[in-house]
């Protein structure tokens, strides 16, 4: 798949998630075979006066390529600023956020609040298209709530605009991340347009990614939540979509083995204090296979750095 000149190498990729999706858990993902990465959605404001927290949270390194930065916000001109600032930090496509759920940006009229609104979304995209010369994606829902499906006619917009693909998360902004998506709307999506759709929503099994392009035809798949814990998701599906057989289920050791690289990196990325207020959430996903999960949720809390979480791992993936 191309998203303007970018080349994507097979459809399987990362879905941007707040919180989880960190350079060092992207640059995982990309060895476990995700064929695209983006990094969480970040207010455009912030990210165009350049703000430390954003630009942090806008690091690349070339080993992620191609990786795709997120901004939200609802003013053209600020986005488009922001979206300068993307390429200055050495992304290959500025990612456009129309789907965040949440109350604060939606009481500012940005993110999912801007699906009701799809001229607005049009312009946006008009403006930063003129403003970079690197490719802009956007990341939609189905619509505001069930009654209004505005994703159809916000893809045409987009399209128009010069978007050079979009990315539809099969649910509504009203759901946020509640209930069953609904795979048919990618499909609906996929048949109004003729550049790249990718897709997310509810992929939690390697076999749903097979699953998931016969059904919506659309030419990506983004995995979310389904690879919290669980990189070895990219490699499995990868290996079912691309015709090979099924892959072996990882042994608690791997899970060991590659917990410690992800949480080594983060204490070296994010460093001691930051680090270890993440460590709770970024180790439990991939401890709740353990038997003894609540015993090792319980003393996370008292490690106090990098050495104690390894002789935590050793002593309970066993
Ligand atoms: C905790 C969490 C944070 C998310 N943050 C973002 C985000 O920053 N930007 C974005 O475009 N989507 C975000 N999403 C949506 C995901 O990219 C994806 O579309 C969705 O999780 C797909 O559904 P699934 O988790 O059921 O597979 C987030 C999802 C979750 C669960």
């Amino acid at each position: 798949m191309l998203i303007g000149r970018v080349s994507i190498a097979h459809p399987v990729g990362l879905a941007p998630m707040e919180e989880h999706t960190s350079l060092p858990f992207r640059l995982l993902c990309k060895q476990f075979g995700a064929s695209f990465v983006c990094t969480e959605r970040i207010d455009a404001a912030d990210v165009a006066k350049r703000d430390k927290r954003a630009l942090k949270l806008l690091s690349t390194t070339p080993g992620e390529r191609p990786a795709a930065g997120q901004i939200s916000g609802a003013d053209p001109a600020v986005m488009a600023e922001a979206a300068r600032v993307v390429v200055e930090q050495g992304f290959s496509i500025v990612d456009l956020n129309f789907e965040c759920p949440i109350k604060r940006l939606h009481n500012r009229g940005e993110g999912g609040a801007l699906m009701a609104d799809p001229p607005a979304i049009g312009r946006i995209v008009a403006a930063v298209v003129k403003a970079v010369d690197i490719p802009v994606t956007l990341k939609i829902r189905s619509g505001p709530d069930a009654e209004r499906e505005t994703a159809v006619e916000i893809a045409q917009l987009a399209e128009q605009a010069g978007a050079g693909a979009v990315d539809v998360h099969a649910r509504s902004v009203a759901q946020a991340y509640v209930g069953g998506p609904d795979w048919s709307v990618i499909r609906r999506v996929k048949e109004a347009v003729s550049f790249p759709v990718l897709g997310s929503g509810g992929i939690r099994e390697p076999g749903d990614v097979v699953r998931f392009l016969q059904e919506t035809g659309a030419d990506g798949v983004a995995i979310g939540r389904g690879c919290l814990g669980n990189p070895w998701i990219f490699q499995q599906a990868r290996s079912l979509v691309l015709g090979g057989s099924t892959m072996a289920a990882p042994t608690h050791n791997d899970r060991a083995r590659v917990l410690l690289q992800l949480v080594e990196s983060e204490f070296e990325f994010y460093g001691n204090y930051l680090a270890l207020k993440r460590l709770p959430r970024v180790s439990c996903y991939f401890a709740k296979f353990l038997p003894e999960f609540a015993a090792f949720r319980d003393a996370v809390q008292s490690v106090r750095n990098f050495q104690d979480f390894k002789r935590l791992v050793r002593s309970h993936f066993v």
